[in-house]
C-alpha cells in the first residue's frame, strides 16, 4: 500500500456554515429532529461535538453583541447547559442554512423552518447559524481543530 493512501484527504473548507443546537433545544431532546431537517435539506457534517460553553468562551463567541442590551442574558442562556456544535457543508451553505432555520425571532420565522418548529423566543431560539462565509470560517475554527474536521 502506498503511504499517500493513509493520509487524510485535504479538502478546502468552502461552502460551510457553523451551527449550534442551543441549550433550550438540546435539553428538550430536539437534537435528533433538528438533525433530520438538516440532513433532509442536503447538508453533510464535517465536524460535530457535544460541549458546554464557559462564560469566557461564550463572551468570545458573541463578542460582536457585547454592547447590546440582551448580551448578559444571552451569555447566561448559552452557558446554561450543553450545546451541539457542528460544521455543515453544502453549496451556498450560509444562506441556505439561514433559510432553513428562519428568522432570529421565531414569531417571524416561516412555517417549516427549524426556529418556527423548535424555538421558544428570540433569545431561546434553538439554533445558531453563521451570518457570512467569513464568520463561518472563524466560528468553525472556534470549535474545531483541523484534526476534528472530516
Ligand atoms: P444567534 O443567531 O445565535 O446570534 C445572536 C443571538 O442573540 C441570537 O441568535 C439570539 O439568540 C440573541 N438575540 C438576538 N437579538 C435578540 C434580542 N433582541 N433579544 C434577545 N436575544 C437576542
Amino acid at each position: 500500500m502506498r503511504s499517500e493512501t493513509l493520509k487524510p484527504k485535504k479538502r478546502r473548507m468552502s461552502n460551510i456554515t457553523l451551527t449550534m443546537i442551543k441549550p433550550d433545544a438540546f435539553s428538550k431532546n430536539f437534537s435528533g429532529k433538528i438533525m433530520d431537517k438538516i440532513y433532509d435539506a442536503g447538508f453533510t457534517i464535517r465536524a460535530m461535538k457535544l460541549t458546554r460553553l464557559s462564560e469566557e468562551r461564550a463572551k468570545q463567541f458573541y463578542a460582536v453583541h457585547s454592547e447590546r442590551p440582551f448580551f448578559n442574558d444571552l451569555i447566561r442562556f448559552m452557558t446554561s447547559g450543553p450545546i451541539i456544535a457542528a460544521i455543515l457543508e453544502k453549496d451556498n451553505a450560509v444562506d441556505d442554512f439561514r433559510k432553513l432555520i428562519g428568522s432570529t425571532n421565531p414569531e417571524e420565522a416561516e412555517e417549516g423552518t427549524i426556529r418556527k418548529a423548535f424555538a421558544e423566543n428570540i433569545e431561546r431560539n434553538a439554533v445558531h447559524g453563521s451570518d457570512s462565509n467569513e464568520n463561518a470560517q472563524i466560528e468553525a475554527s472556534f470549535f474545531f481543530s483541523g484534526k476534528e474536521i472530516f
